[in-house]
């Protein structure tokens, strides 16, 4: 198994990068860690419980409770893509609380205590896993293998034309990360999550046909999302944080992927958060590898798979 560490903004596809986490027997998940991003930061926080709660009650893996804004901008959300990021969704969250130390010191501590082990998927913006480095410049070296969420690899942008979300929200974090000297993959939004990780209406359909809790849960966490999607012309719901996951676990599910020079703009008018993805011409050494095609069906089939577990909230 991998031991790994999820740092999220938890709504829609971050909660399902937790069910991997959580349910995928390759899968040995020490903690949540949560960073200000897509919905305000206690909405996000009660998302991960729900996800927990509705994975069987996992209480054992414990939460904490990281950076409540960016590096050095005002936060930004993602509220009129996600809503809350749970379609309106209450739980009972009795018994789940978060832990008392904070995420950056937790990131910290886990990755010093067995050095070349631990696995970190950072699937919001990249705040606490920056600050991790400040803390400890042992950090980076200290974990085993970083996957990224973020940026995009053709310039097109799902926050400004340029700039992908979680790139955009902390420009100044993204860059100070691919500049630790980390193990990273990246996990880009287009093309590869927008062309390749869409769940069109006939998927969606094979998903609520299983009717078990999570399948339940899918199909409304997901629910606004879809409806921003289709407003602006994609046809299903996106996988990015949950397919970062995926292939961290699964390998094979990657088909193509390229060392690349990665770095994002903080400067730029109209640019901030754009990730120059540099695949080797520009004499710049690779500092990441980039994913570029994946095996949809089969992610699609994996996610299948999850959502067909019973569990027992
Ligand atoms: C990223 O931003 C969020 O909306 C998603 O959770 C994903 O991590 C995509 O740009
Ligand atoms: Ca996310």
């Amino acid at each position: 198994t991998t031991p790994l560490v999820i740092d999220t903004d938890t709504a829609q596809d971050d909660c399902v990068a937790l069910l991997v986490g959580l349910l995928d027997p390759a899968a040995d998940l020490r903690a949540i860690t949560m960073v200000a991003g897509n919905v305000g930061f206690d909405q996000q926080v009660r998302n991960a419980f729900m996800t927990l709660n509705v994975a069987g009650g996992r209480s054992e893996v414990p939460v904490y409770l990281g950076c409540r804004r960016p590096l050095v901008r005002e936060w930004v959300s993602a509220e009129n893509v996600h809503g809350d990021g749970s379609g309106g969704l209450r739980m009972d969250q009795d018994g789940l609380d978060p832990s008392g130390e904070h995420a950056v010191d937790a990131l910290v501590r886990m990755a010093a205590q067995s050095p070349g082990e631990l696995s970190v998927v950072a699937i919001g913006p990249l705040t606490n896993i920056a600050a991790a480095v400040v803390k400890d410049p042992g950090f980076a070296g200290n974990v085993k293998t970083l996957y990224v969420m973020g940026g995009s690899n053709n310039g097109r942008g799902n926050i400004t034309a340029a700039a992908e979300f979680n790139f955009y929200v902390d420009p100044e974090a993204a860059k100070a990360v691919f500049a630790a000297g980390f193990d990273i993959t990246v996990v880009p939004w287009d093309p590869l999550t927008l062309r390749q990780a869409v769940f069109g209406q006939e998927k969606l359909d094979r998903i609520a046909a299983l009717d078990t809790p999570l399948a339940r849960f899918f199909t409304r966490i997901c629910g606004p999302t879809l409806e921003f999607d289709r407003s602006v012309g994609i046809d299903g719901t996106t996988h990015p944080d949950s397919l970062t996951a995926a292939v961290l676990l699964h390998p094979e599910l990657v088909r193509a992927a390229s060392p690349y020079h990665v770095d994002v703009e903080t400067a730029g008018e109209l640019t901030r958060g754009y990730s120059a993805m540099s695949w080797g011409v520009h004499g710049l050494e690779p500092n990441a590898r980039v994913v570029e095609e994946i095996d949809a069906e089969g992610f699609f089939e994996y996610v299948l798979e999850l959502l067909s577990r019973e569990t027992e909230p």
